[in-house]
């Protein structure tokens, strides 16, 4: 996985790289995470990669491809051990996921390179987000890489900026990352951080 190389100097580079810098900083050996869109796994696997041997990963998708092609990245790894795939909306994280986590990671849209384009939904979305926020503990870091150039996409952006201005700032910090020189669709990053 060059695109997330240690290594690598900074770059301003866009909404996918910020979060994995922020994830970096944030994430231990020993973490327990939640990947809340599967897709094809290369989140999940940069997030095994980070919470190593004795953390785990909970991973979330709808649709069975995302499950299959996210169990053969981490099997080819040798890093499947460390994740538990999961078939379901991550709207339902809190029935899977008990424990407090460290990460909920967030890569709204589709599957690419899938058939059929099942993309996130608002109605999911935002739900979703509000269970992240409970779940994670003080320190605890939820990032959403959110895509507004389509109406779906756009949709998520308002609601999610709606929600994330109104959370107490006692309890959350939030930052939204946006290129202010770019496109309007181009991915944007919201950022919420537990601090009590
Ligand atoms: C942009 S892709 C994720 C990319 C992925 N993180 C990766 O590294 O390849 C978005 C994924 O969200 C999934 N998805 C859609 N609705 C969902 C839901 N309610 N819960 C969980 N995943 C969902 C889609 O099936 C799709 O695979």
């Amino acid at each position: 996985m060059p695109e997330f190389e240690e290594k690598e100097r900074f770059v301003l580079r866009n909404a996918r790289h910020l979060a994995a810098d922020y994830l970096r900083r944030v994430l231990r050996e020993g973490d327990t995470v939640i990947d809340a869109t599967m897709g094809n796994g290369q989140d999940t696997l940069f997030l095994c990669e980070l919470v190593g041997k004795t953390g785990h990963v909970y991973a979330f998708d709808v649709q069975q491809e995302a499950v299959d092609r996210t169990r053969e990245r981490l099997t080819q790894a040798t890093v499947a051990q460390r994740a538990t795939l999961i078939l379901a909306g991550h709207e339902t994280m809190a029935e899977h996921v008990t424990q407090p986590v460290q990460a909920v990671v967030f890569n709204l849209g589709w599957l690419p390179g899938a058939q059929h384009a099942v993309t996130t939904l608002e109605r999911t979305t935002l739900p979703a987000v509000q269970a992240a926020c409970e779940l994670i503990v003080p320190g605890g870091l939820v990032t959403v890489c959110i895509y507004p150039g389509h109406p779906e996409g756009r949709r998520e952006l308002e609601a999610l900026q709606e929600f994330a201005a109104s959370l107490n700032v006692r309890k959350l910090n939030v930052l939204w990352h946006r290129f202010l020189n770019a496109p309007p669709h181009t991915p944007q990053l919201l950022l919420i951080q537990r601090n009590e």
